[in-house]
């Protein structure tokens, strides 16, 4: 049987797309309401506010990250590959979704998560407009690996972080985290097998870490304003240990990106993806 008559054959059988290629498309669809508290995580209020500017850039940063792999999806020829670019860009599609959701929720409450977003924005037109296909995929492949660093770390390093949210914001950021982790070679494939400059691969690598951080932690600034909680510094001290922490433990993982034979696989936590997916989504793999 070739590639893609077993790919059809499984996919039939199964009920969702990206199932096969062990990158299931899931539809959370939760609502967001007021039952969410202002300070959703750990009631700390600046680790709300930046997981919460951090969801403000999600809708326009993975709308970016499927235009940079749909660059290059007609050029991909490995079955199992096509699929998963498939599967990685419905993902990504629903993420985008469900985090507008959660946003719009936020909006309401008078949290400039508009600006956020409109930023994001222009740094999208920017990019397609002065940068080559290769270099926003590249953009794309750097995100994605530090988006399954801590999608390990909430899942698997430190689980108990994802416990000391609130229920609809635990359950989504776990599904989140899940899905980031079953997607986390598609991209580094695709640049792989059509780009493969690893030199271009690292340089890129220091520039989204830099602007990962900066805009981040401007956007939480921004978000604490209101928040009443500025001169809070028990609030701050707990914040800057579990940052902190996070910083210290990934640095490792994050590091390994630099080597020349990195792929992101290398980073195997099978088990911890399996044992995550019977926790927060009663799946049995
Ligand atoms: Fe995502
Ligand atoms: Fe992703």
């Amino acid at each position: 049987m070739t590639a893609v008559a077993a790919i059809d054959q499984a996919s039939k059988k199964s009920a969702r797309k990206g199932e096969a290629v062990g990158v299931p498309v899931r539809r959370l669809g939760q609502t967001y309401d007021d039952a969410i508290p202002d300070f959703w995580f750990r009631n700390n209020a600046f680790l709300s506010m930046f997981f919460t500017g951090f969801s403000a850039t999600l809708p326009e940063g993975e709308d970016q990250f499927i235009y940079s792999v749909r660059l290059f999806q007609k050029k991909i020829t490995n079955p199992v590959l096509k699929a998963q670019v498939r599967a990685f860009i419905g993902q990504e599609a629903h993420h985008s979704k469900e985090h507008d959701a959660l946003n719009e929720t936020l909006k309401k409450r008078g949290y400039p998560l508009g600006w956020i977003e409109n930023r994001i924005r222009k740094l999208n037109r920017l990019m397609r407009k002065h940068q080559s296909p290769q270099k926003q995929l590249a953009g794309t492949v750097c995100g994605e690996h530090i988006t399954a660093l801590m999608s390990d770390y909430m899942l698997g390093k430190r689980p108990e972080l994802l416990e000391q949210m609130a229920p609809a914001m635990e359950k989504m950021w776990a599904w989140h985290a899940i899905e980031e982790t079953e997607h986390k070679g598609v991209a580094f494939d695709v640049y792989d097998q059509l780009v493969g400059d690893r030199n271009l691969l690292r340089r890129t690598m220091m520039e989204v870490t830099f602007f990962f951080l900066i805009l981040n932690t401007t956007h939480a600034l921004a978000l604490m304003r209101q928040t009443g909680q500025m001169k809070n510094w028990r609030m701050w001290r707990e914040a800057l240990g579990v940052l902190g922490r996070m910083g210290r433990e990934l640095r490792a993982d994050y590091m390994d990106f630099y080597r020349k034979d990195y792929h992101p696989w290398q980073h195997d936590n099978r088990d911890v993806l399996a044992a995550a997916r019977k926790k927060y989504l009663g799946e049995d793999s």
